[in-house]
């Protein structure tokens, strides 16, 4: 995939319409931590609010928030080199984006929870299932909002298949199929910080498998996994020629390119997932979720890019014939919006999180257990500690 296609792609979440929101009587002070390329997006649909006002902004890099200031005409935004320098300074905080790269959205997030803050942190919501069970921790003892940057859950076509799943035309569900990817895909086009170690810790799994997951598993509604058998592999991240620009990467790439996992979630229900940052085929394939009474199948995209790849079709039984119902695909919609402003519609309305971490800390568990599994070599079993 060149670097224009990745980026247009992933700009399709900057731009588009928007709904509806709560009103609030003052403006809510936000800060954004980590001022990379989502934070661009964060900034933008802020922007489109009256009743926001973004006045604080973090990086580690010198110079970084500052510039990020000047594009997106943040005038009076205070600027500061970390996540701890903004929340010790700033003591009437409304609620932060936590922007940084998945190894720090942990600590990010528990700090800001800490300090009584309400928190829109990026998706995945961590790297490890331990890192999840201590942000729970934060949020619980806080009182404070933890949402987890899940977009294509606004996305109207995914809200329709949870609405399927639902009304239970599928009856019981026993095996579900998700996951997808792309031929070529590693995004590098921001530079490293989603291959290396210290910056991403997971790779393909953190940066779209999450919301394949989350997609099924939120229909659903997020049975309790059990146990996982987990692939991970790195055949193309490690191969200089799928850098043109930067061959250099490939000695950087440290994470999974493809991820499999075969989970037993609680209720008899089989969980097939695999997602491909790089692969020698289209898809890995649609997502099926079969049951009983009739199936789903919803199509894949090109690129995880929180949409519908096609209209999705259910495949049922009516008076002894087989028969196929297509739905109609609907309008994607701002999702990115959407998930900015349920956040803030939450705090105003003293509201449940949008996309809460008693869900996430599951899609988190699987992912964790899916790289715990591959390391061993063998089935694990999935503990999610209470909190
Ligand atoms: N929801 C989406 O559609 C979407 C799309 C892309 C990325 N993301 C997620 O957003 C996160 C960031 O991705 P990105 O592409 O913007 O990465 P990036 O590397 O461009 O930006 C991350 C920034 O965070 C800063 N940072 C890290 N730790 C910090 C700290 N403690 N305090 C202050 N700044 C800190 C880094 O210096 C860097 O500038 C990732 O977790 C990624 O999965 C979400």
């Amino acid at each position: 995939m060149s670097k224009k296609d990745t980026q247009s792609i992933l700009d399709e979440f900057k731009n588009a319409p928007t709904e509806e929101k709560v009103k609030a009587d003052r403006k809510l002070k936000v800060g954004i931590i980590g001022t990379g390329w989502i934070a661009d997006a964060h900034a933008q649909k802020y922007k489109m609010m009256d009743d926001v006002e973004v006045v604080a902004l973090a990086d580690l890099i010198p110079g970084k928030a500052e510039k990020f200031a000047e594009k997106w005409e943040l005038t009076g935004a205070r600027c500061y080199l970390s996540h701890k320098e903004l929340l010790d300074a700033e003591t009437d905080l409304d609620a932060v984006s936590v922007c940084t790269y998945n190894r720090t959205h942990a600590e990010c997030s528990i700090y800001a929870l800490k300090k009584g803050v309400h928190v829109l942190c990026e998706k995945p919501m961590c790297v490890t299932l331990e890192e999840a069970v201590e942000m729970r921790k934060a949020e619980k003892e806080s009182g404070k909002i933890l949402s987890i940057g899940f977009q294509p859950r606004m996305n109207p076509n995914m809200k329709k298949v949870k609405e399927i799943v639902e009304s239970g035309v599928l009856g019981d569900i026993y095996y579900i199929q998700t996951g997808g990817g792309r031929r070529r895909g590693i995004p590098t086009p921001f530079g490293t910080s989603f291959i290396e170690d210290q910056t991403a810790g997971i790779g393909a799994m953190g940066d779209i498998g999450c919301y394949s997951l989350d997609m099924v598993l939120n229909a659903i509604g997020y049975p309790k996994p059990l146990t996982v058998t987990g692939y991970t592999s790195n055949f193309f991240g490690i191969d200089p020629k799928n850098y043109p620009w930067h061959p250099e990467y490939a000695e950087k790439f440290e994470v999974e390119d493809f991820a499999a996992g075969f989970i037993r979630l609680e209720g008899g229900i089989i969980l097939d997932f695999r997602i491909a940052w790089a692969m020698n085929l289209d898809t890995p394939g649609d997502t099926i979720i079969m049951g009983k009474k009739a199936s789903l199948r919803i199509p894949s995209t090109e690129c995880w890019n929180g949409s519908v790849g096609g209209p999705m079709k259910v495949y049922s039984e009516m008076a002894g014939s087989q028969v196929c119902t297509e739905i109609p695909l609907l309008p994607d919609g701002d999702c990115f919006y959407l998930k900015v402003r349920s956040f803030l519609d939450a705090i105003l309305t003293g509201g449940k999180s949008p996309v809460p971490t008693e869900q996430i800390i599951i899609n988190q568990a699987i992912i964790d257990g899916i790289v715990n599994s591959a390391k061993a070599g063998k089935e694990l079993t999935i503990d999610i500690p209470e909190v």
